[in-house]
């Protein structure tokens, strides 16, 4: 076992974690857009692995929904020290600061193909919540547009907290997952996914027949547009899904993520433009309440 030290991350170790990011997914990492907020935030609890006077492994859990959930993000272990059980390490005392912390329930996303990651999710009995699927789409400029003409609305803040009261029908799983987050669907977790996202609300006479949302998404050095979509029928998830692309093209982004409800999977597989891979990749909200 490795000789190391658990701690808190602090801004004199930004170098050791920036090159974390560098070495994963090919330096497509969105960590350290967030990594300020994590090192400052009072709502964040950054613990890091200390080991011969480095940073190499780091986790940080946020107090969301009024102090409720210990949202659990950024798990990410230096590829020189990986297989070592490090990352269960910092799993554990991420459970450990919930529990200091009195939240009622732990969460986190992540792919259903990160076997390590739902591995440890087990491993500290968690259970999937909801599940979601997930795309990303470069080259937008080469997506036809499919005979769709009309953009749903974009609607200002007040306006989309009301509709999307209104709206329970298209979020089964009572939660919303936009950009990897989760939030309740209630008052407080409508407000607060609006803090972070626009939402594009398209109707039809009077029914509600997609509420999107929409928000810059930074990997690496690309900031592209990250997009949740949650629709009625499949023309419903149609339109939306091409007012994204093309606002995403229209915004000169260099790429989409779109998230989307599983059951619109084969329409989607339908675009000659979606790769085929998009058929085995979700994305898996776990969660463990705290007793
Ligand atoms: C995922 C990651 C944090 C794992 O770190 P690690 O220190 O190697 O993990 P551990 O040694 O503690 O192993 C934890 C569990 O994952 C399994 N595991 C680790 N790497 C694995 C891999 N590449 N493939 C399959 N399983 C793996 C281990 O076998 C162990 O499971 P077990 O207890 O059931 O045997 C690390 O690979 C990483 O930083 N990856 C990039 C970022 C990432 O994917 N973060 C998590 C999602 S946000």
């Amino acid at each position: 076992m490795v000789d190391f030290t658990v701690r808190r991350v602090v801004e004199s170790d930004r170098d050791d974690v920036l090159e974390i990011a560098r070495r994963t997914w090919g330096g497509h990492d969105y960590m350290p857009s967030q990594l300020d907020e994590w090192l400052k935030s009072p709502s964040c609890r950054l613990v890091g692995l200390e080991v011969a006077g480095r940073i190499i492994g780091l986790a940080n859990l946020h107090m969301i929904d009024s102090g409720r959930t210990g949202w659990m993000e950024g798990l990410r272990v230096h590829p020189r020290y990986r297989r070592k059980g490090l990352a269960k390490v910092l799993t554990d005392e991420l459970v450990k600061e919930g529990r200091n912390a009195g939240v009622e329930r732990l969460r986190y996303t992540t792919d259903s193909t990160n076997s390590a990651s739902i591995s440890l999710a087990k491993s500290i009995g968690m259970s999937v919540r909801a599940e979601m699927g997930v795309f990303w789409k470069g080259g937008l400029k080469r997506v036809k547009k499919g005979g769709v003409k009309e953009s749903p609305q974009y609607a200002e803040r007040d306006a989309a907290e009301r509709i999307l009261k209104g709206a329970a029908h298209l979020f089964s799983d009572g939660v919303i997952i936009h950009d990897w987050k989760a939030y309740d669907f209630c008052s407080e977790g409508i407000s607060q996914v609006l803090q972070s996202a626009r939402a594009y609300i398209l109707t039809d006479n009077e029914r509600i027949g997609s509420v999107t949302f929409g928000s810059v998404r930074t990997e690496g050095q690309d900031s592209g547009w990250s997009t949740a979509i949650y629709a009625e029928t499949p023309s419903d998830f149609t339109r939306a899904l091409y007012s994204q692309v093309f606002l995403a093209r229209a915004e000169g982004r260099p790429f989409l993520m779109g998230i989307y409800p599983l059951r619109f999977r084969h329409i989607l597989l339908a675009e000659r433009w979606v790769p085929k891979w998009v058929e085995r990749f979700s994305i898996l909200l776990f969660e463990k309440r705290l007793g």
